[in-house]
């Protein structure tokens, strides 16, 4: 009897190890990246991966051969593909990160997602709400993890102003304003920012940074949007929303691709406000409260600010989640309605919201 109780410990204490093992293998495996396009924002995602310790770049697939090979020199990326979809056939990677232009987000998530890759796809996730959808079920249907690249949600400098606002340092917060507006150099016309194929416009390129910065401090309850656009090539290149929410608080965001703004932004609460410059992700915080309190935070990026959303997209996966906790399929679709409201009341139109 007594070596039959051994026995069954023995044994359970066997399987117990072995699965702690198993998951231990799990947790240290590395999460198997490829980037898909080769512009701007892939360098900075190819740098960044390299302080995440979950993740390897193992991949990159350009439409041209030439592009790919010299991305793949750069980053010094083992294999390199000359078509998405080669890439998306292959066993060599389990997640894809999108960086082509808006237009190309659902078809690209989705040739990966349908081979059972993850996505982490840039934002805006799509050019309206129909297509975000679209991607969602997709996922959905394969079973993948998928995430808006909305990494300014998880740097350290958001996450901190989410605490000070939920400890109750500012009071109530009555209004909040954020200003992204840059301008492109006279060489750079052709941009995919100005074509409205591509959905194009400041709203999509950075405004979503404000309508997303708004809500975190306000929420979704809102009564009213008023909105006014200048217009270059059928795009918005200067837009300024201005939101009013039931429990009367204001957001008044405003974004550009031709005009400089200082880039910067305020959380006014009824005990003071929050100075933030690169509002969206802050690495300091400026607080100045009513009764002359000034306090400045520092909350520096461990990098260049992608290598938290890329941690928390491996967390996710490793959990075996189909979509994310904090940045939710859900705030993507009401952010993404949300412009598509502002485009609708403005004239901002792209051949993909027929
Ligand atoms: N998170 C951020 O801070 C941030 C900042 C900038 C941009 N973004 C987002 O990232 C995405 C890409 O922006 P980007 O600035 O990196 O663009 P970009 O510099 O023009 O690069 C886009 C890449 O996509 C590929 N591509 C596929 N179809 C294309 C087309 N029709 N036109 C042009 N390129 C095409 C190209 O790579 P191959 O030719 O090699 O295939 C190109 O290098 C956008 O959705 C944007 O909103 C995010």
């Amino acid at each position: 009897m007594r070596n039959f109780v051994q026995n069954v410990e023995y044994g359970v204490y066997k399987k117990e190890k072995r699965l702690y093992n198993e998951k231990r293998g799990d947790l240290m495996k590395k999460l198997r990246f490829g980037i898909v396009g080769t512009g701007t924002i892939a360098h900075r995602f190819a740098e960044a991966i390299k302080n995440v310790e979950e993740a390897e770049l193992v991949a990159v697939a350009s439409r041209t051969k030439e592009n790919a090979e010299k991305f793949g020199d750069e980053f010094d990326i083992p294999v390199r593909f000359d078509s998405y979809e080669k890439m998306a056939q292959s066993d060599v990677i389990d997640a894809a990160y999108i960086a082509v232009p808006h237009s190309g987000h659902i078809t690209c998530s989705c040739l990966m997602m349908n081979n059972k890759k993850h996505v982490l796809c840039e934002k805006p996730m799509a050019v309206n709400k129909r297509e975000a959808e679209a991607m969602f079920e997709c996922a959905e249907k394969n079973n993948v993890f998928l995430m808006e690249a909305m990494w300014a949600r998880l740097v350290p400098g958001t996450l901190k102003m989410l605490e000070l606002v939920k400890d109750g340092v500012l009071g109530d917060i009555l209004a909040v304003e954020g200003k992204f507006c840059y301008t492109m150099d006279e060489d750079e016309m052709d941009h995919h920012v100005f074509k409205v194929e591509n959905g194009g416009g400041s709203l999509l390129d950075v405004g979503v940074y404000g309508l997303n910065f708004a809500s975190w401090y306000l929420g979704n309850d809102i009564e009213t949007i008023n909105a006014q656009c200048s217009f270059y090539k059928g795009t918005d290149s200067h837009m300024a929303v201005l939101m009013k929410y039931k429990n009367d608080a204001i957001a008044d965001i405003s974004s550009a691709t031709l005009l400089r703004k200082p880039n910067e932004g305020f959380v006014y609460g009824s005990k003071g406000y929050a100075y933030l410059q690169r509002f969206y992700a802050p690495q300091e915080i400026k607080i100045v409260l009513n009764d002359g309190t000034r306090e400045t935070i520092a909350t520096p990026y461990r990098g260049n600010g992608f290598e938290e959303q890329i941690s928390h997209f491996c967390e996710c996966v490793t959990k075996g989640l189909t979509k994310s906790p904090v940045v939710t399929p859900e705030q993507t679709l009401y952010i993404t309605e949300q412009m598509d409201e502002i485009r609708k009341m403005t004239g901002v139109k792209y051949p993909q919201d027929i």
